[in-house]
């Protein structure tokens, strides 16, 4: 082999590890020198993510309320809102254990009656101390969390005339059972 073939070898390996050593930052590393030190960058005022709709956000659910949008919000509520807000509803999440200051119950009369959109607008923008959820749950799981949430509220205040008849007559038999 040619001597200038085993230089120009060395001489491109030594091309891959100056790649591989790039300067970069770590997610969320802190950058001296960019506004506010930080290397995360907001958008541009005026720019639409490509994931994001140009159209207008609709006054309510955009589509049709099915199982599986019930049950993919119920997933996103989990982990994105009840670590504050709770399984229930009631504002006793674990990080308000923990001394996070605690939210409203989302069974208050306010909160039953408000339009369904008002949730969509807190995920997206917050609402005094709860942080902007917008950047991490798109447009389609805001509106199943909302969904979520309203099935929430009404399995708190559920008449005994909203169930099936089968429901009914079981829980009147267990309630029977219990009476002693
Ligand atoms: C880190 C804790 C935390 C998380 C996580 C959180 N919230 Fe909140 N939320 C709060 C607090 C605190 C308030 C009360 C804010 C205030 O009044 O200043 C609040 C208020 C609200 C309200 C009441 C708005 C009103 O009109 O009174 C709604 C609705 C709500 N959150 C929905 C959600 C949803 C949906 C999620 C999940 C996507 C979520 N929150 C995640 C802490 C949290």
């Amino acid at each position: 082999m040619p001597l200038w073939v085993v230089l120009a070898g060395f001489l491109l390996a030594a091309c891959g590890n100056d790649m591989r050593d790039q300067p970069r930052y770590d997610p969320l590393a802190p950058a001296p020198g960019w506004p506010n030190d930080q290397s995360a960058r907001v958008p541009v005022e005026g720019t639409v993510a490509r994931d994001e709709s140009l159209q207008p956000v609709p006054d309510t659910l955009p589509e049709p309320l099915t199982r599986e949008l019930l049950e993919r919000g119920g997933q996103r509520y989990e982990i994105f809102c009840s670590p504050c807000h709770g399984d229930s509803g009631r504002g006793d999440g674990m990080v308000v254990q923990r001394g996070f200051p605690a939210p409203p119950s989302l069974h208050g009369a306010h909160l039953r009656e408000i339009p369904l959109r008002h949730f969509y607008d807190v995920i997206e923008n917050g609402f005094g101390r709860m942080y902007a959820y917008g950047a991490r749950v798109p447009a389609r799981d805001r509106w199943a969390i909302a969904a979520y949430i309203r099935a929430l509220q009404l399995s708190q205040y559920a008449k005994l005339d909203d169930l099936a008849p089968r429901q009914r007559k079981q829980l009147q038999r267990e309630s029977r059972e219990d009476t002693p």
